[in-house]
C-alpha cells in the first residue's frame, strides 16, 4: 500500500525517482508525486492524481533538476484520490516536504493539537498531519531535521515508512519505519530508498532492510548511515545482497505482468522446488528441524487472506489428509479481532506472498504472544513476516508484479504439499508408496503446466464467448473448492465481473436459484472419487439451462458431453490437481478482463500489498 523511493547521491534525481515509481507503482495508483531540492536548494513538489505516468506528463515541461528527492505512489486511505491528498506533503512553512506509506493512528489528536497552535491544513491525510507535527516539534525545540523526526515518532501512533528532506539541507535525507517496510540501497556515492527493492536493483545489490521502529539519517558523501531506534539506540547496519535480477522486475515482451506470471509459472515452481524435490523424495529442511513441534501438537491453525487463504484451505486437506493433525483455517483479519483460543502447544503457519499484509501480522503477533511455534510460507525474502517467524519455506516464485496474484498461488500449494509429505513422512503418517508416487509426481507438474499454457488460445477462444456475463459462478469440491474460490477472485478482481466460488454440492442448497441461460458456470471436475456427485452436479446445471465451462481430466467423456466448453488438463494425483485446474482459471480470468479493456496489472481500487488493516 503506497510505494516509496528516495535517492541522494551526484546523478540526478528526477530520472531515477520516475523509474522507482513504475516499478513500485503496483503498490498503489491513485496518485503520484515527487519533491526534490534543486541546486539553490529550493524545495519543490510536484505531484498529480493517477498513475505516474501523468505525473510524468505534468513535470514533462517543466525544468526539474537536483540531486536529492524523494517520491510517491498512493493506495489512499485518508482522503479521496486527488491532487491535494497526494504526497508528498508540505509542512506549514514548506521547508519540509514528507512522503509517507501506512496510517498515523492518532492524527486526529495530532491535528487538533496543531489547529490549536495556528497550523492550518489543505488535505484531508494523516501524513500531511506527521509533516506537520514534525516541523512544530522541531522549531519548538530548535532540532536538526534528525532529531525532530526522532521526536515527533515517539509521539505517534501507527504504522509508517517515512522519508523526509528540508529546505536549504541539501546533503541530507531522513527516513523511518514501523510497519511499513523500507529499504536503503547503498551505491558508490549514492543511496537509495524503496519500499522494496524494485526501484533499487538497477543500481546496487547491496542493500540494508530496516529494522522495525528504526530512523536513519544519510548524510550525502558519508559512507557511515546513522540507523537508531526509537530508544536512539544505534543498530546494526547489516548489508545484505539482493537477490533478484533486473529481468524478473520487467514484463519479458509479453503485454501485461499478469500474464507474464502466469506464463512463469513452470519456472517458478521449478525453483520452489529445486534441491527440495529429488528422486521421488521431498527434503524440507524447516520442517525437519522442528519435526518434534508437528509430532507434539495437538492442532495447527493457518492463517493468511485472499490468494493466499485459498492455498491455505488446500493446505488443510493435505495436512489432515497425510499428517493426521487436526487444521483450522483462519482469515487473517477475522482471527486476530475474534478472542481466538490459541495455544502454546498450537502451531501457527501463517502463508502471505508479500510477507507485508497488516493483518497476517497481526494474527501471528497474536499467537506469539501465547507462545505459539510459527511457521512461515512467504515469497519476499526478508519481509516482515519472514522475519516474525521461528522458522519457514521461502516460495522462491520470484517478484510478482501483476496485483492479481498467480505464480504465488501455485508455489504457495506447492510448498504446503511439500510440507505435508515431509512430516507424513516422518510422523509415519504415510506409506510409502503414496509419498514416493506423490513426491514423483509433484516433480513433473512443471512439465504439465506447461502443457496446459500450450492451449492458452483455446482459452482465449472460450474467453470472448463470455465477455457479456455480469456474474459467474465457480464450483468445485475436495481440494478443488479452494481454486473454485480462487477462480472466482481473479476473475472479480480483474474483470469486475461479480463472481461466486461454491462447493459444487452446495449449490442446491440455495445459489442454484440463480442459474439461468445468462449464467456461467464454470466446474472443476477432474476424474476422482466423487466425480460420479459432480457429473449429477453439471447435470442439475444444465438442466437448468445453466452455461458449462468445465475443466476436466485428460480424456474425460462424461462432463464434456454434458458442458458447453470443456478445458482439459493433464492426468495427475488427485491432492496436487490445485496445480493444474486454477492455470485455466487464471487464463479465463486474464483473457476476459483484456477482452472487456481492463488494466489487469492495476485494477481499480486495489494494491499488491495490504499494509493496512
Ligand atoms: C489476490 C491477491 C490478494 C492477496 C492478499 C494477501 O489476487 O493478490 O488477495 O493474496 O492480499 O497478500 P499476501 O499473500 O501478500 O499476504
Amino acid at each position: 500500500m503506497c510505494g516509496i523511493v528516495g535517492y541522494i547521491g551526484n546523478k540526478q534525481a528526477y530520472p531515477i525517482l520516475i523509474k522507482g515509481l513504475h516499478r513500485l507503482e503496483y503498490r498503489g495508483y491513485d496518485s503520484a508525486g515527487i519533491a526534490l531540492l534543486d541546486d539553490d536548494t529550493n524545495l519543490h513538489v510536484y505531484k498529480t492524481q493517477g498513475k505516474v505516468a501523468n505525473l510524468e506528463a505534468f513535470c514533462k515541461d517543466k525544468n526539474i533538476s537536483g540531486t536529492i528527492g524523494i517520491a510517491h505512489t498512493r493506495w489512499a486511505t485518508h482522503g479521496e484520490p486527488n491532487d491535494v491528498n497526494a504526497h508528498p506533503h508540505y509542512s506549514q512553512s514548506e521547508n519540509l516536504a514528507l512522503i509517507h506509506n501506512g496510517i498515523i493512528e492518532n492524527y486526529i489528536t495530532l491535528k487538533q493539537m496543531l489547529i490549536d497552535k495556528g497550523y492550518t491544513f489543505v488535505s484531508q491525510t494523516d501524513t500531511e498531519v506527521l509533516v506537520q507535527f514534525v516541523e512544530y516539534v522541531k522549531n519548538e525545540n530548535n532540532l536538526s531535521l534528525y532529531e525532530a523526526v526522532h521526536q515527533a515518532l515517539t509521539q505517534v501512533v501507527g504504522a509508517y515508512a517515512i522519508a523526509v528532506i528540508e529546505k536549504g539541507n541539501p546533503n541530507v535525507l531522513i527516513a523511518a519505519r514501523k510497519g511499513s517496510p523500507l529499504i536503503i540501497g547503498i551505491g558508490e556515492d549514492d543511496f537509495f530508498l524503496g519500499s522494496d527493492a524494485s526501484p533499487i536493483v538497477e543500481y546496487t545489490k547491496d542493500v540494508i532492510y530496516l529494522e522495525e521502529e528504526s530512523i536513519v539519517q544519510i548524510t550525502r558523501g558519508q559512507k557511515d548511515i546513522v540507523i537508531k531506534n526509537l530508544d536512539n539506540v544505534d543498530l546494526k547496519q547489516n548489508i545484505q545482497k539482493i537477490q533478484i535480477d533486473l529481468s524478473e522486475i520487467e514484463k519479458g515482451g509479453f503485454p501485461h505482468f499478469m500474464l507474464k506470471e502466469i506464463f512463469e509459472q513452470p519456472k517458478s515452481l521449478l525453483m520452489c522446488m529445486n534441491g527440495r524435490v529429488e528422486r521421488q523424495n521431498v527434503v524440507l529442511s524447516g520442517i525437519r528441524e522442528n519435526i518434534e513441534k508437528f509430532r507434539n501438537t495437538n492442532r495447527i491453525i493457518i492463517t493468511a487472506c485472499g490468494t493466499s487463504w485459498h492455498a491455505g484451505i488446500i493446505g488443510k486437506y493435505l495436512f489432515e489428509s497425510f499428517c493426521k493433525i487436526p487444521v483450522q483455517i483462519e482469515v487473517a483479519s477475522e482471527f486476530r479481532y475474534r478472542h481466538p483460543v490459541v495455544r502454546k502447544s498450537d502451531i501457527l503457519i501463517a502463508i502471505s506472498q508479500s510477507g507485508e499484509t497488516a493483518d497476517t501480522i497481526a494474527a501471528m503477533e497474536l499467537a506469539k504472544k501465547q507462545g505459539t511455534f510459527i511457521y512461515g510460507i512467504c515469497n519476499v525474502v526478508g519481509s516482515s513476516v519472514a522475519r516474525l517467524t521461528d522458522s519457514g519455506t521461502y516460495t522462491h516464485a520470484g517478484p510478482e508484479i501483476g496485483v492479481a496474484s498467480t505464480k504465488a498461488f501455485t508455489t504457495q500449494v506447492a510448498v504446503l504439499t511439500m510440507m505435508a509429505l515431509t512430516i507424513g513422512k516422518e510422523l509415519g503418517t504415510i506409506d510409502d508408496a503414496t509419498y514416493h508416487r506423490i513426491s514423483k509426481e509433484l516433480s513433473q507438474i512443471p512439465q504439465k503446466i506447461e502443457s496446459i499454457l500450450s492451449h492458452a488460445e483455446r482459452i482465449e477462444k472460450v474467453s470472448k464467448v463470455f465477455t457479456y456475463a455480469r456474474n459467474f459462478m465457480y464450483l468445485g469440491r475436495g481440494y478443488n473448492y479452494a481454486v473454485a474460490l480462487e477462480g472466482a477472485l481473479k476473475l472479480k478482481e480483474i474483470s469486475y465481473i461479480h463472481a461466486e466460488g461454491y462447493p459444487a454440492a452446495e449449490m442446491k442448497h440455495g445459489p442454484i436459484a440463480l442459474v439461468d441461460e445468462d449464467m456461467p458456470i464454470v466446474v472443476i471436475a477432474p476424474k476422482f472419487g466423487i466425480y460420479d456427485k459432480i457429473v449429477s452436479n453439471v447435470q442439475e446445471l444444465k438442466a437448468r439451462n445453466g452455461r458449462i465451462i468445465a475443466i476436466v481430466s485428460e480424456g474425460d467423456d462424461r462432463i464434456a458431453k454434458i458442458a458447453d466448453y470443456s478445458i482439459e488438463i493433464p492426468d495427475v494425483e488427485e491432492c496436487l490437481t490445485p496445480l493444474l485446474t486454477v492455470i485455466p482459471l487464471q487464463l479465463l480470468s486474464y483473457y476476459i478482463a483484456t477482452a472487456k479493456g481492463r488494466d489487469v496489472d492495476q485494477p481499480r481500487n486495489l494494491a499488491k500489498s495490504v499494509t493496512v488493516e
